[in-house]
């Protein structure tokens, strides 16, 4: 029987972290955590209870809150991928709107959030055969994980990225506002001072600008089979 493993995949927002791992996790029969989706959630809460806007954030009110924000994952076999719950409710779609990614990295910032969010992604984790990806999870979450991916692309190939997926879905968005966006994220996301994006030591960088999701799936599983 092949040993199970936890694979953490970190980068910067809209490098194809979530389909890689998605890919991954189907292929090895492992579960996979989206934890941007958690940040997104508890986000989307706080907008809800009027705790953050564009100029108002009140971190205290978000931080009172924080044990009755409930997250669940609940698996889609359709979609082929887990969703996102918040309280009970599925909020898959709302989360990954243009609003809550304005607003993400700003709710991001506050430990006690980051603190709640990172002691259930350890809890999933406990029995290895994971594939999560974020900005934390070599770092902070998962330090001893046997295989650690850093996923870098430039700004703009990844904002196209992301303006391709929205206007997919119908949104009416701008490519300026989504790199704008994507830029102003990368900034807060490796500045800020609670676990910010940085590249754990021994994780293995991919540049994938310009490599198909095919040539990475593949390399990334010849890692996957040294290490198993
Ligand atoms: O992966 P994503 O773009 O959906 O993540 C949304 C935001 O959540 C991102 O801008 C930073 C934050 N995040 C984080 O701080 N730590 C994580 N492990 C995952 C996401």
């Amino acid at each position: 029987m092949t040993k199970k493993i936890t694979i953490a995949i970190d980068g910067f927002s809209s490098t194809g972290k979530s389909t890689i791992a998605k890919q991954l996790a189907k292929e090895l029969g492992y579960i996979y955590v989206d934890t941007g989706a958690m940040y997104r959630a508890v986000t989307l809460y706080a907008m809800q209870h009027n705790y953050i806007s564009e100029n108002h954030f009140d971190a205290s009110k978000l931080i009172h809150d924080l044990e009755a924000i409930s997250l669940s994952f609940s698996f889609n076999e359709t979609l082929g991928f887990a969703e996102m719950y918040l309280n009970g409710v599925n909020v898959e779609k709302e989360i990954r709107s243009i609003e809550v990614s304005k607003l993400v990295s700003k709710v991001s910032t506050v430990s006690g959030v980051r603190k709640k969010l990172v002691k259930e992604q350890q809890e999933m984790g406990i029995n290895k055969g994971i594939v999560m990806d974020g900005r934390d999870i070599g770092t902070v979450v998962f330090p001893d994980a046997e295989l650690k991916l850093f996923m870098t692309a430039s700004a703009d190939k990844r904002a196209k990225r992301r303006y391709k997926e929205l206007l997919d879905r119908g949104d009416n968005v701008k490519y300026e506002d989504i790199l704008q966006n994507v830029q102003e994220r990368d900034h807060i996301d490796s500045t800020r001072e609670d676990s910010p994006l940085v590249k754990a030591k021994d994780a293995i960088e991919f540049d994938n600008s310009d490599m198909g999701l095919k040539e990475q799936f593949e390399r990334i599983m010849r890692m996957v089979h040294d290490k198993i």
